[in-house]
């Protein structure tokens, strides 16, 4: 169920029998020369649509950019500055709890957007505003990470992960025609967080965090993407059950 495919007639007949949302959430920057600059969005959206269209719960618009500030170095990225996004995330929350929502979820994406979420939620907390707000991060669940680490050992890293990249791969084929496949080095560096734009490069030239993301494989991409819809449900369903007070 899309909310972009509702009337608000509609809506109000869901909020009669449910009260949670999905609202998938990624970003528009690089990943690599191996990468969809989409990444993030694409896998959020793709995941939280199936994960809706299962548990039959509403999903919303995804938000296609994020906080990418660390990664601003490399052509193509967008981001929103941290403040900007806390302040987008909590007024879109606020606008879903305003019509009756009372279950939250941004599905997401991309790390960076992680604690600029939180702190929405946080402030939305300030305000006294009831409900319970929660950001699923697919890529970071227990059960995909498992998963990742059968397929790809010690070579997932942490960004343009071969994981993500297979996603891709599976829902934008035609993309890949035009990226590289060649082989390079795992570079492992113990360094700090968070990082700038110029930091973040220097440290990672080629804009890959410790990954491997040649061995990306569609296949592969349909295992983990199967697991993480999975995975997200769980916590979802787990959420449907939480007493509101
Ligand atoms: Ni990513």
């Amino acid at each position: 169920m899309l909310l972009e495919n509702m009337s608000y007639v509609e809506v109000e007949a869901y909020l009669i029998e449910k009260d949670t949302i999905l609202i998938p959430v990624g970003s528009t920057e690089q990943h690599s020369p191996y990468g969809l600059l989409g990444t993030d969005f694409i896998t959020a959206e793709a995941v939280a649509r199936e994960a809706g269209r299962r548990l039959d719960i509403l999903v919303a618009p995804t938000i296609n950019y994020g906080m990418a500030q660390h990664h601003m170095g490399f052509k193509g990225t967008v981001t929103l500055s941290p403040l900007t996004m806390t302040a987008f995330i909590k007024d879109i929350t606020d606008s879903f709890l305003y019509h009756g929502f009372k279950r939250i979820i941004f599905i997401n994406g991309h790390g960076g957007n992680i604690e600029p979420i939180k702190n929405a939620f946080l402030q939305l907390k300030y305000e006294n505003k009831k409900g319970i707000f929660e950001v699923i991060s697919w890529f970071l669940l227990p059960e995909v990470q498992e998963i990742e680490k059968d397929i790809f050992e010690d070579k997932n890293g942490l960004h343009a992960t071969p994981s993500e990249v297979s996603i891709t791969k599976l829902l934008r084929k035609e993309a890949f025609k035009t990226k590289p496949t060649e082989k390079k080095e795992v570079v492992r560096n113990k360094s700090y967080s968070p990082l700038s734009r110029d930091e973040f490069k220097k440290l990672y030239p080629d804009g890959r965090m410790e990954s491997a993301p040649w061995l990306a494989k569609e296949k592969y991409g349909k295992l983990i993407m199967e697991e993480a819809v999975r995975a997200v449900m769980n916590r979802v369903r787990e959420i449907m059950k939480i007493k509101l007070l």
